[in-house]
């Protein structure tokens, strides 16, 4: 049975305060928890006092004072209203659990014998029994015993002595916000002034020994507290801020209240162990947990359907963060480059669901791309449609308005509604409504008038047949033959299925930018000849737009090539070529620009056209294409590739990573004709892991990898993190044959350590995202992944379920491949004891066919 949106009440009692001991013991720690509750008058008459509860054994409890015995069950346990007082009451209980055999990171679990926890989204269940919905929130009071010198919890330290603490979190939260963290660990200290003068205490808690890793993420923990003021004026509310690096860690980060607890990835970074990805991963992540507390914990969410109030908005604010902080332009277009390639991806397939989805089985399975990225995309078109004003407005109003709820989408529209006079009816559903809407442009030019009609259409998605026409904001350009812009972007707004918007006064049949800076989550449908997407390529004003021009060109060339086997456009490469030398751009750009468009994308292409993608065939054709460009602008990549050399100490600022950027794209199409002879030479000197990690990359794909595969493990043995980059890229950059056969091999390696996300992610995201590999038509690969999710599945449910989206694409494939996969996923069903998690995705995923 489902959990229902439409069924939602609120909880029967209030929560006035909690407390917390535990008595840290690694298989046996106590939690005793006294627990004030009171009538809720939202919900008269009298109640059954119902708690949830999983994993835990129940020592003793009690109701203000006497002793009882309830009534237990696998999900929580119930006292009987006539076994309750009146009016309020203590509730008290002790429960043991079992941190060390915690291997789900769910609840409180060890890693590295240190002790931390996860509780979003209902894991606080398995630490004591409470009401675990978001609704209900509370002060907390937490005291930890344990030998371990270092004990935190959320809010503020309050009282320590001999082997405990106490900390008082005064903010009333949400059970899912609780943390604790017990364990030898060294801290990297700095602190923040707010904007009303109040001294913030800040530090880092990692591993003795990983210190000298932490200044990228503390300084990107002040830049974002500042930011937020600015911005949004937020200032934080509490003494001290604290980030805990974890190595066992499901998600990327944790915004639990004043504790914030991040997989060790998104923290730790020196030039020689980290990309210039993942500084501005980290950057952003660290910005993305700081905004949440304003954005997800001063005001929460009133249940979890709502996870895209918090979780779109934050996701917003951080890329509006990293847009400040760096190019605004290269962000947005990495923004969509992700989007098309997660949440696209899953929008057209069976896994499709709203943003604000209303039902579920797991609620950890719908931490989705749509709920997180759709999500943001919705914002940003409700701020193109408001204006900068009006949604400064509508966040007052919202912060003024909601500070100390658990709010919802209705909430949120309602204080845009009230701040600019605008009804949000019709835009709601892009919360409601599941898919990607496909927009169909037609042109018309008469007597200095010029029209463009547009016709939007949204698929069927599960569980929604019929699409009501949604509001579109499209952003539009006008430019006159001779590449002068005559009408600047204006934003047209789209309301019904089909609807025509009219330019007059213009001298000439302009050529148009459509959906500039993508102005609205939406497929393009426009056939449009090579003449004017290099024209758009070369003299668009929107940089978005440029770079989306030189895209479709290189889709459209790649597209023809797989279809009838022709030779690459030359005229595509020289347009390449002149953005190349062009000095006037941005090198994190031009890298854009250089960068195919990938195998997994071109596969989705050809299924919208009706055509089953040849996954082989496709890799071999995009091979190709890089090979002809490398031959045709050797000269001048080989001069870009020398001139985008970073001598000197390593920065990881946006310009110098961008330097870098440009110099690998140059190098990965160069490594097609030169027998990987650079890519050699670099790996020999390069002094940080991005270039590092680069030239192993291109050695491997030149076929000449293994002494540097050896070296590189040799050289890094020791640190994981850098070990899950040695996975990532054998596995990414394997010849499509030898794909499963190296994933094999790997997961035979001594340091496979599978039951840490972070390292079976390496190894088993990296095959699925090795398209050819993946999809190599013996279907070896499908088979060896599938193994591990039912061998990972009794030990980490939530990592198998969203691992197994490997396999939402699958209805794309010719018939051999379907037959393969679909045996797989029957395979996995048919799995006795099968998790509640992978079982919801994988009967979603055969769903449709
Ligand atoms: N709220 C966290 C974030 O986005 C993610 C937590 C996800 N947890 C989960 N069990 N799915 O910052
Ligand atoms: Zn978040």
């Amino acid at each position: 049975q489902p959990t229902l949106l439409a069924e939602y009440q609120p909880y029967p009692f209030t929560v006035t305060g909690v407390e917390l001991t535990f008595r840290l013991a690694p298989a046996a720690t106590r939690v005793i928890a006294k627990i004030g509750f009171a009538p809720n008058p939202e919900r008269p008459g009298r109640h059954d006092l119902r708690l949830d509860g999983e994993t835990l054994t129940l020592i003793s409890a009690a109701v203000d004072g006497r002793p009882l015995s309830p009534t237990i069950d696998g999900a929580g346990l119930t006292v009987p209203a006539a076994a309750l007082p009146q009016g309020p009451f203590t509730w008290e209980a002790e429960v043991e659990i079992d941190p060390k055999g915690n291997t789900a990171l769910e609840g409180l679990y060890m890693s590295g014998g240190m002790y931390c926890t996860q509780c979003e989204a209902e894991g606080f269940r398995k630490i004591t029994f409470y009401p675990d919905r978001p609704d209900v929130m509370a002060p907390f009071k937490v005291r930890i015993e344990s030998d371990l010198p270092v004990l935190l919890s959320n809010g503020n330290p309050t009282a320590e002595g001999e082997g405990w603490a106490e900390w008082t979190d005064p903010w009333p939260k949400p059970a899912y916000l609780f943390a604790l963290v017990a364990g030898d660990l060294a801290a990297v200290r700095d602190s923040f002034t707010t904007m009303s003068g109040r001294k913030v205490d800040l530090a880092i808690w990692v591993r003795d020994g990983d210190q000298d890793r932490c200044p990228y993420a503390m300084d990107s923990l002040i830049r974002s507290m500042k930011w937020d003021e600015e911005a949004y004026g937020r200032e934080y509310d509490l003494d001290v801020f604290n980030i805990v690096a974890v190595d066992d860690f499901n998600m990327g980060a944790m915004e639990n209240k004043g504790l914030n607890i991040f997989n060790s990835k998104l923290v730790l970074a020196s030039p020689e162990t980290a990309t210039d990805a993942d500084f501005e991963r980290i950057e952003g992540v660290i910005a993305h947990e700081y905004f949440h507390n304003w954005t997800g914990n001063r005001i929460t969410c009133r249940d979890w359907f709502q996870l895209c109030l918090k979780e779109g908005l934050t996701v917003f604010r951080d890329q509006e963060f990293t847009s400040d902080m760096r190019s605004a332009p290269v962000k947005r277009i990495d923004d969509v480059l992700t989007l098309r390639a997660r949440q696209f991806r899953e929008d057209m397939g069976p896994l499709a669901h709203p943003v604000r989805p209303d039902s579920y089985f797991e609620i950890n399975n719908f931490y989705t791309a749509t709920v997180y990225e759709k999500g943001a995309e919705v914002i940003g078109m409700l701020k193109r449609l408001v204006g900068e004003d009006g949604y400064r407005r509508a966040l007052d109003l919202y912060f003024d308005r909601h500070d100390g709820d658990a709010a919802t989408i209705e909430d949120w529209l309602k204080v845009f509604e009230d701040a600019t006079g605008r009804d949000l009816a019709q835009f709601k559903r892009w919360y409601t409504d599941a898919g990607t809407p496909r927009l169909a442009v037609t042109e018309d030019w008469q007597d200095g008038a010029y029209t463009l009609t547009f016709t939007q259409k949204t698929a069927p998605t599960p569980g929604q047949d019929v699409k009501a026409p949604r509001v579109i904001p499209i952003a539009v350009g006008l430019l006159n033959p001779n590449g002068d812009e005559v009408v600047p972007t204006t934003v047209l707004e789209m309301s019904k299925a089909t609807q025509s918007f009219r330019f007059d006064g213009l001298s000439a049949r302009p050529v148009p930018s459509l959906l500039r800076g993508f102005s609205a989550p939406v497929v393009l449908d426009r056939a449009v000849e090579p003449a004017e997407r290099a024209f758009l390529l070369a003299h668009d004003t929107d940089p978005f737009n440029r770079w989306e021009a030189g895209r479709a060109l290189a889709k459209d060339v790649l597209i023809t090539m797989i279809a009838d086997g022709t030779d690459p456009d030359g005229g595509f490469i020289d347009a390449l070529g002149r953005l190349l030398a062009d000095e006037t751009l941005d090198p994190a750009f031009r890298a854009l620009c250089l960068r195919l468009p990938s195998e997994d994308d071109l596969a989705q292409t050809l299924h919208d056209a009706g055509r089953a993608p040849d996954p082989a065939h496709i890799h071999g054709q995009r091979k190709r294409l890089a090979t002809a460009i490398a031959r045709r602008l050797e000269t001048p990549l080989a001069a870009t590739y020398a001139a985008m050399a970073t001598p000197g100490a390593f920065s990881p600022d946006a310009a110098s990573a961008g330097r870098r950027a440009l110099r690998l794209a140059c190098l990965a199409l160069l490594n097609r004709i030169d027998g990987g002879d650079r890519a050699a030479a670099l790996y020999n000197d390069a002094g940080n892991m991005t270039e590092s990690a680069g030239a192993l990359a291109c050695l491997i794909e030149a076929g000449r990898g293994e002494a540097a595969t050896n070296a590189f493990y040799e050289r890094w043995h020791e640190n994981r993190l850098v070990i899950d980059k040695w996975f990532m890229i054998q596995l990414l950059h394997a010849a499509p044959d030898k794909t499963a056969a190296t994933a094999e091999r790997l997961a035979a390696h001594p340091d496979f350590d599978w039951k840490n996300p972070n390292r079976f992610r390496a190894l088993m995201g990296a095959l699925s995202a090795n398209h050819a590999g993946f999809h190599d038509a013996s279907g070896a690969a499908y088979r060896f992944y599938a193994d591990w999710l039912l061998k990972l599945d009794p030990v980490n449910p939530q990592i198998t379920a969203r691992m197994s989206t490997a396999f939402e694409t699958w209805a794309r494939y010719d018939a051999d491949r379907k037959a393969l996969i679909r045996a797989e996923l029957s395979r996995i069903l048919h799995h006795p004891s099968l998790s509640r998690d992978t079982r919801e995705m994988v009967t979603r995923i055969l769903g449709a066919d």
